[in-house]
């Protein structure tokens, strides 16, 4: 397949483009080389490249700042994603988009399916679902792939942070009141592969085994055990630790629907992480 991939310099469209690229002929494109914004340059690009699927993997992602940035987190994450769809329809192609865990309000108790409602509770996840709901609106033949705590070796993330306050410091504080289910990029990735190869279209959710979840506090003592780090961590509540925006108490993704549809097994979160941490420098 002829596979162009957005957002090309981000944390999962490192990982993806090396997946894809075993077998597939990957145009990446940056966000210099395409900005999902601009309405006519999409089309350009897409209808030059005339690939065969476009996997959006560009997106606003910084969760507290979009609180003040409503403006910029709706043109990227929601506008920037309608004129993808606009383009892959003219074109007659699918579009594989990347959505989040944050569209969810957290109030369940148990991991959370696609059929389940939607109704975020910050602006980054207002902004995501906008872009959800574009897709729905404009095509039918369409993947939206939602995903939680992502990590992986080439970005910002919650493994890397604490990895990096561990170092510097005898202690770290870390929520206790937010559970959720943390995945790799690499394992993210071999998942969107299966399924954009599936042609089952639809909501999916793809996310590493942790059963009913696992608190950040629990998730941060596991990375700095396997690290073998003596640094405490120390639980606060949310109440505590105020962010600008609100998180989701729970946010668990259940994965039964993509087992069944592309028989996609999740991986338990414990082997994705030995195997990230193996490949990092500790
Ligand atoms: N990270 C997580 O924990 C997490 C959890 C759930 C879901 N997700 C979703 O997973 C996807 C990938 O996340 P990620 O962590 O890989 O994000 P990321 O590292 O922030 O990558 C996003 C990329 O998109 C680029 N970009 C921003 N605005 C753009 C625009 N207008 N046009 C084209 N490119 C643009 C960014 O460039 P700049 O950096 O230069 O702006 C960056 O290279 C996103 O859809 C995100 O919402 C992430």
């Amino acid at each position: 397949m002829k596979i162009l991939v957005t957002g090309s310099e981000g944390m999962l469209a490192q990982d993806l483009i090396s997946v894809l690229g075993e077998n597939n002929e990957v145009m990446p494109l940056s966000k210099q080389e395409m900005d999902i914004t601009q309405k006519d340059a999409v089309m350009k690009n897409i209808k030059s490249n005339a690939p065969d699927i476009v996997i959006n993997c560009a997106a606003y992602t910084k969760v507290d700042s979009a609180e003040e940035e409503k403006d910029r987190a709706f043109q990227v994450n929601g506008i920037g994603v309608q004129n993808l769809a606009v383009a892959c329809a003219e074109m007659q192609i699918p579009l594989c988009h990347i959505s989040t865990d944050y569209v969810f309000d957290g109030r369940k108790n148990k991991p959370y399916t696609p059929f389940d409602a939607a109704n975020p509770l910050n602006i980054y996840g207002e902004s995501k679902l906008a872009g959800e709901k574009y897709i729905q609106w404009i095509m039918n033949k369409f993947y939206i792939v939602r995903t939680c705590g992502l990590y992986g070796r080439g970005g910002n993330n919650f493994v890397m942070t604490i990895l990096k306050l561990a170092k510097e410091r005898q202690a770290v504080k870390v929520v206790t009141d937010q559970i959720c289910s943390p995945t790799s990029t690499a394992n993210l990735s071999v998942g969107i592969k299966k399924l954009i190869e599936s042609g089952s279209f639809g909501i999916y959710h793809i996310a590493d085994d942790s059963g009913d979840g696992i608190s950040w506090f629990d998730y941060a003592r596991e990375i700095v055990s396997m690290a073998g780090i003596s640094t405490e961590i120390i639980p606060v509540t949310s109440e505590e630790f105020p962010r600008p925006a609100k998180r989701p108490a729970y946010s668990v993704l259940d994965t039964g629907i993509t087992r069944l549809a592309i028989n996609y097994m999740p991986e338990k979160r414990e082997v994705a992480l030995k195997k990230v941490l193996s490949r990092i420098n500790l």
